[in-house]
């Protein structure tokens, strides 16, 4: 029988253990994407959990039976990196699940919360801005893409990324 997992809220409390999740997932997998002198300045501050996320009750983790993150992601009203926010939209933000447990539907799972949660609160439209290694996992959840962005990472070179969208 496969190890199973469920999807529960995400608190300030779960900082150190989402921040080594994402120190798990994001490099390697990031890895099969991006140049090395693109992503190494980024990684550091990627890989760090958000305490506004955290403590907004819109990011989620899914845990195994022992209760242990296997994989984490959520959503925002306010633009990543920013303050603002329209009307009906809200962010797809900081997804990530463990290297050992990639394709068990864990990241479907996340994002399938994500939509119940962010069409209660009145979202009628995600955006996400994809990492290039993720573009096909968001284009199965239903996402097209409308264009390719630059994302500030902090001081370092932008990172390119995909901006994505899908109605709610
Ligand atoms: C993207 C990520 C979260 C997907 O997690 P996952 O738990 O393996 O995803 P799931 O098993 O739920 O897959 C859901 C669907 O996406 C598809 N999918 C997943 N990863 C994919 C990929 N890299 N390319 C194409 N399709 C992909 C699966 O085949 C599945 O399709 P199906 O349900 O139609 O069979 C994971 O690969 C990851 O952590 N990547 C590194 C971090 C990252 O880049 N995060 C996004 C930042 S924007």
């Amino acid at each position: 029988m496969s190890p199973t997992f469920t999807v529960r809220h995400a608190t300030p409390e779960d900082e150190s253990g989402v921040s080594e999740l994402l120190l798990a997932s994001y490099p390697g997998l990031m890895r099969t994407a991006y140049d090395q002198a693109v992503l190494e300045p980024a990684l550091p501050l990627i890989t760090r959990a958000n305490p506004a996320l955290l403590s907004a009750g819109t990011y989620y983790l899914a845990v195994n039976d022992d209760g242990f993150a296997v994989g984490c992601g959520g959503w925002s009203r306010e633009r990543p990196g920013s303050s603002e926010v329209q009307p009906e939209v809200a962010h797809i933000r900081h997804f990530a699940t463990r290297p050992e447990w990639l394709g068990r539907g864990i990241g479907r799972a996340l994002y399938r919360r994500c939509e119940e949660d962010a069409r209660s609160s009145g979202a009628r439209r995600f955006e996400c801005q994809a990492s290039l290694n993720a573009q096909g996992f968001y284009a199965a959840l239903g996402f097209r893409p409308v264009g390719r962005i630059d994302v500030r990472i902090g001081p370092g070179p932008m990172l390119p990324s995909v901006l994505m969208q899908r109605a709610i």
